[in-house]
């Protein structure tokens, strides 16, 4: 690998500690939401002829928790996309409106030329983002439907007429649960693709982008080599 240390280094501030904890703290839920969403929907631990620790109950309380933890942050991140001080976010819709960014992203990927961007996310990096944003929305949508279905008081019911609504767009409750399932698919398959894609990009970008998420900054060197 080429040594960049004796190039001079900018670091640059991306992104802010609501960003950050937020992204985390999104991560964490996701995990949580897969792991106890697959275990209600195949519920191994609990033994034959039921069981009197509540195994499922704790498990569905668990998805419960987290489910409204990621409404939540998707209500507040979309706030912040549009509303932020910083414009790092919104500068890159720049880029996914411009035929050109999107040449330059994808052969820069395979090594030929330099990817520009104008703001911190590149475009086919943008679109995968919203297209995710996307399912969480579905996601946030068809699990508050299968909950106010069971749970008639407080937020349930109070969400109750809108969930009947979306009970009826989907064709009845079985499909409501069918696109919930098939949909965990996609956050499996995301988190492999997103944490190869992080380290992967810092490593050929020479920028640091798994810890940009973490302390807030972006180190990198100002004069790449060459071959970038
Ligand atoms: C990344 C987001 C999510 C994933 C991956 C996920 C995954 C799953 C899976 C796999 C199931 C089992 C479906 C089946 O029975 O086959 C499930 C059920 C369920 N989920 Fe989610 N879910 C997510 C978000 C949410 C949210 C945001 C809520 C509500 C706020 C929610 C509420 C529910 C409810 C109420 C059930 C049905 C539980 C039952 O049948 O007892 N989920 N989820």
């Amino acid at each position: 690998m080429p040594q960049t240390d004796h190039l001079p280094h900018s670091r640059d501030y991306v992104f802010s500690p609501a960003i950050r904890i937020m992204h985390w703290l999104r991560a964490l839920a996701i995990v949580v939401l897969v792991i106890t969403g697959f275990y209600i929907a195949w519920p191994f631990l609990t033994p034959y002829g039921g069981s009197d620790n509540l195994q499922q109950g704790w498990f569905r309380f668990a998805h419960l928790v987290f489910g409204f933890v990621l409404c939540a942050i998707t209500v507040a991140r979309a706030y912040l996309y549009f509303f932020s001080k910083s414009d790092v976010e919104r500068r890159s819709w720049g880029d996914v409106v411009s035929p050109n960014s999107w040449v330059k992203q994808l052969l820069s990927y395979v090594w030929i030329g330099k990817l520009h961007k104008k703001g911190v996310y590149g475009p086919l990096q943008y679109m995968t983002y919203l297209a995710l944003t996307l399912v969480i929305v579905v996601m946030c949508v068809t699990g508050i439907a299968l909950h106010a279905n069971v749970y008639h008081d407080g937020l349930g019911g109070l969400l109750k007429p809108a969930a009947d609504m979306i009970v009826v767009a989907f064709g009845g409750l079985a499909p409501v649960r069918e696109v919930h399932h098939i949909l965990t698919w996609v956050f499996v398959i995301f988190m492999v693709v997103h944490v190869y894609m992080a380290i992967w990009s810092g490593i050929r970008f020479r920028h640091n982008s798994v810890d940009s998420i973490i302390s807030g900054y972006d180190y990198h060197p100002i004069k790449p080599k060459k071959e970038d």
